[in-house]
């Protein structure tokens, strides 16, 4: 789903043009001359720049206008998304994402650390060009991200992870970033704080269930159709929604077992996967993710319905159609 389509969806028929123009406050925030340069470059090279678009499609919802505001709240949201997958890869020991090496594994920890600093750095930068609200609303969110990553950091291997714990982290590493998003566009449009609020509801049911797909994804997909490494959570102990129902079956003290021998081979994941499916948890999770797409839509119900707040509307389900659409052709 690119910038074209989504455009489309959203009657924005400009939105690739919008994306260029933040693509651009991206590249222009690096200093040339920078040491970080190089992997800083690569990071943002790439992504489907999900976040700039639901900062465009919340500031334009109600017939806002594109302006200098709205691409940095865009490029801000994103630098954050960014350094958060940096640090992310560091965590997870990631070695691939977007089929390019990741900073920890081709420059080294320390630079990754450097890296994801400097892109935070450079996002609060960005954001304070639109107001001290919105640097604001963005510093809480990435607050909360960290304290989110460091709970599934000590969650690692831990069999008795409770699914409250878990959705709790997934609603602060991801779903508050993507909230955050919609917000700002709503701030950077003036919007009234009803509908400021309404959008960053939206954007948290859309981001937990963003999350819950990836988690199953990491589990049955393949490496070359997401361009990173599959398998790594369980790989890594961080054990998500489909494993988790899984493990509170009858038969879940099996499973239990197994994983405590911290399998890693592609074979060991294959037989878990298998396990998954035939318990019905990777359905159950997927059912999970469209009960908050559901939420995601509902969200809306109070706003004018423009073509963008349709097209806002559909997407969290278009995404997971389209996401999981690919899987079976594989
Ligand atoms: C990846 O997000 C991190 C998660 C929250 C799962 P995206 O899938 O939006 O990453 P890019 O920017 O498009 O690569
Ligand atoms: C999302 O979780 C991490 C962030 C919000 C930065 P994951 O660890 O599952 O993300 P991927 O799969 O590496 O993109
Ligand atoms: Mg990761
Ligand atoms: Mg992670
Ligand atoms: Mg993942």
């Amino acid at each position: 789903m690119d910038a074209d389509e989504l455009g489309w969806m959203f009657g924005i028929s400009e939105l690739p043009a919008y994306i260029q123009q933040v693509n651009y406050e991206l590249n222009s925030a690096l200093a040339q001359d920078s040491s970080l340069l190089e992997p800083s470059k690569r990071v943002i090279s790439g992504g489907k720049r999900l976040r700039p678009i639901l900062v465009i499609a919340a500031a334009l919802s109600q017939g806002g206008k594109f302006n200098n505001g709205v691409a940095s709240g865009a490029a801000a949201v994103e630098l954050a998304h960014l350094s958060s997958l940096v640090h992310d890869d560091i965590m997870d020991e990631a070695d691939v994402r977007r089929n390019l090496p990741t900073v920890n594994s081709a420059e080294g920890v320390g630079t990754a650390l450097m890296v994801g600093d400097s892109l935070l750095n450079k996002a609060y930068a960005q954001a304070s060009k639109v107001s001290a609200e919105v640097v604001y609303e963005l510093a809480t969110a990435t607050d909360k991200m960290c304290d989110a990553q460091e709970q599934e950091y000590l969650d690692r291997y831990n069999t008795g992870r409770s699914i409250d714990s878990y959705k709790a982290v997934i609603r602060g590493k991801t779903a508050l970033l993507m909230a955050v998003a919609c917000k700002i566009g709503g701030l950077a449009a003036d919007l009234p704080a009803k509908q400021v609020k309404a959008l960053g509801d939206y954007g948290e049911s859309f981001g937990i269930a963003f999350q819950l797909i990836d988690d199953v994804l990491d589990l049955t997909s393949t490496s070359e159709l997401m361009r990173k490494r599959t398998g790594n959570d369980i790989k890594e102990g961080v054990y998500t929604l489909s494993v988790l129902l899984a493990l509170k079956e009858p038969s879940g003290y099996q499973l239990k077992a197994w994983l405590a021998k911290r399998p890693t081979s592609q074979r060991d994941l294959s037989k878990m996967v298998h396990i998954l499916i035939s318990s019905g948890t990777i359905e159950a999770t997927i059912a999970e993710a469209r009960r908050y797409n559901a939420v995601a839509a509902s969200a809306l119900k109070g706003f004018e319905f423009t073509d963008v707040i349709k097209g806002l509307a559909r997407l969290p389900d278009a995404y997971t159609n389209l996401i999981l659409q690919k899987q079976t052709l594989r």
